[in-house]
């Protein structure tokens, strides 16, 4: 494993982190294995939230990182009524406090290492977060020793360019993002990642199989192809070839799609690359995309070439 600085806050993360979000509630044992396999194979940064799996991600996260303190653990409030792109802002400070403090209890630590507000989507609703007390309350936390670093993440259903991690961190009031970035949706690498390098802001890369389903999404070539299909049918890509062709991603070859995908982030200068399983087995593959120059230029090009104008999400 190779380990990057996470921007200003010093901290060496491993390239490859592991995302929580999934499998706590369905299958704990599991979840706990794919944790541990993780762990060994030395990702030390793993990223999870209040909201996943209701609350089970991070207590069985808890339970799985028992003896486990090296490891660096990254959660989040989300201040709206639920993760849909239209969903009410309900952040208050006291309701941030409330879920630090549950975050807390339920990972058994005494401190969180990175605490974000969570998939902020609007500049209005970050204006918001940022005068309405819940940044304040942030900086409470950290100023009592409950957390160490403070972030911002994005939902890239809502703001596919980018605009509020734009406004976000040339304030200097965040030492971390975490943003979305794969080979189907790359504006991030334009307009995000120069500005983090800029300000010493750390980069932790989501959703970069694109928070696939088995029908669509970076996760096999069958799904890849369908993902461009869907991007066709949403107008971000032009109805005419090359992209019908069965072998548009030929190129990527002898790369399957998952590793192809995550080699692609790591091209990046990005601090690391977060990738959510509930198998050992893929963990393992993702693993092999761990191995420098990660992917080669002519591919990069390509991949620029073809999906670099993309600036919308289709699921
Ligand atoms: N707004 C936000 O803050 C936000 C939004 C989205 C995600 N996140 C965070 O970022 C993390 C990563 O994003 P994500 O999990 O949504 O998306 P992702 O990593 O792009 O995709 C995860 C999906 O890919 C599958 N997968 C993983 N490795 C695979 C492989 N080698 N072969 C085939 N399928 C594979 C997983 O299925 P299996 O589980 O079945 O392996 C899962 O369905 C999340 O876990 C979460 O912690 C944050």
């Amino acid at each position: 494993m190779r380990y990057r600085q996470l921007g200003r806050t010093g901290l060496q993360v491993s390239e490859l982190s592991y995302g929580a979000a999934r499998g706590a509630t369905e299958d704990p044992a599991q979840f706990i294995a794919t944790v541990h396999a993780a762990i060994e194979h030395g990702i030390n940064f793993i990223d999870t939230a209040t909201g996943y799996d209701g609350g089970d991600s991070e207590r069985v996260l808890g339970e799985a990182l028992q003896g486990h303190d090296e490891v660096f653990v990254e959660t989040k409030y989300c201040p709206y009524e639920s993760y849909a792109v239209g969903a009410k802002y309900v952040g208050t400070p006291e309701a941030l406090l409330a879920s630090a403090e549950e975050s807390l209890r339920r990972l058994r630590r005494d401190h969180l290492d990175v605490f974000l507000g969570h998939g902020i989507r609007t500049l209005e609703s970050f204006e918001r977060f940022m005068n309405d007390g819940c940044y304040d309350a942030m900086v409470k936390l950290r100023d009592q020793g409950k957390v160490r670093f403070l972030g911002i993440s994005e939902l890239s259903e809502g703001d596919g360019t980018h605009q509020v991690l734009q406004r976000a961190v040339p304030t200097g009031t965040f030492d971390v993002v975490m943003l979305t970035l794969n080979f189907m949706l790359q504006t991030a690498a334009d307009s995000v990642l120069p500005l983090c390098r800029q300000h010493n802001v750390g980069t932790v890369v989501m959703m970069p199989l694109n928070q696939a389903s088995r029908q669509s999404g970076l996760v096999s070539l069958p799904a890849a192809l369908e993902l461009v299909r869907r991007h066709i049918a949403a107008g971000n890509l032009p109805d005419q070839p090359p992209y019908h062709d069965p072998d548009l991603l030929a190129f990527l070859e002898p790369y399957p799609v998952p590793e192809a995908a995550l080699r692609f982030v790591l091209a990046h200068d990005v601090s690391t690359c977060c990738a959510g399983t509930r198998s050992p087995e893929r963990l393992q593959a993702n693993l092999r995309a761990i191995d420098p120059p990660y992917l080669d230029s002519v591919r990069l090009q390509r991949l620029r070439e073809l999906f670099g104008g993309i600036q919308r999400q289709a699921f």
